[in-house]
């Protein structure tokens, strides 16, 4: 019988992922199958903590087996910019547009174009948490290129590629992202309990 897992997220295509790698060993729940309709605020100032804020939001209202996610992007020469403010980099939550706008404005003129994504992971298994990071190193691009992904993927070239995460098959992407790498850490401990 798999044991009930809730992931601290609404998003369709992230609980597919999940589901897809975790096996049937858990079932994973989202915040719309345990009728939690509230809004999280990530008032963290590091990855750690928003990705713990979720997961303690959900554990203390329901004692459930839960975890949660949080991730950005990290440039060296902006000393770590846009980070947990990735979403809203440029004001206004979500807007992606802008966010790039901004990176590739602030990056103006400068060599260094190393950056990476991050996802931390906060997991509360039996009411002990524990936090799972996985990363993938790459460059910033002088301008877009491709359509596929969201957020900053037109101007993120992982290590080793010569195409942005907005030019690969979402198979590609998802094969070395920051959040499947985090994701196969927390799985591996999972099939371990
Ligand atoms: P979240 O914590 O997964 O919701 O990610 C926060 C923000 O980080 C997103 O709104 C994006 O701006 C950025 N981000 C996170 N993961 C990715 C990715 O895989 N590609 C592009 N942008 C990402």
């Amino acid at each position: 019988m798999p044991q009930q897992l809730i992931f601290v997220t609404n998003n369709a295509h992230k609980i597919e992922e999940v589901a897809a790698k975790i096996g049937d060993q858990f079932d994973i729940l989202s915040l719309d199958a345990i009728g939690f309709a509230g809004d999280i605020e990530e008032t963290g100032t590091t990855f750690h903590v928003n990705a713990s804020i979720k997961s303690q939001t959900i554990y203390q209202q329901f004692k459930l087996n839960c975890f949660g996610d949080d991730s950005g992007l990290e440039v060296m020469a902006l000393n770590g910019e846009p980070g947990v403010y990735s979403a809203r980099y440029a004001g206004e939550h979500g807007n992606h547009d802008a966010n790039i706008d901004k990176v590739l404005k602030n990056l103006e003129g400068k060599t260094d174009r190393r950056a990476r994504f991050i996802t931390v992971i906060s997991l509360i298994l039996d009411g002990k948490e524990y936090f799972f990071e996985g990363t993938v190193e790459g460059t910033i691009r002088r301008e877009r290129f491709g359509a596929k992904g969201f957020g900053y993927d037109p101007i993120f070239q992982p290590d080793g590629y010569d195409i942005t995460f907005a030019e690969m098959t979402m198979e590609e992407k998802n094969s070395i992202s920051h959040r499947a790498r985090a994701l196969e850490k927390m799985v591996g401990f999972l099939k371990q309990q």
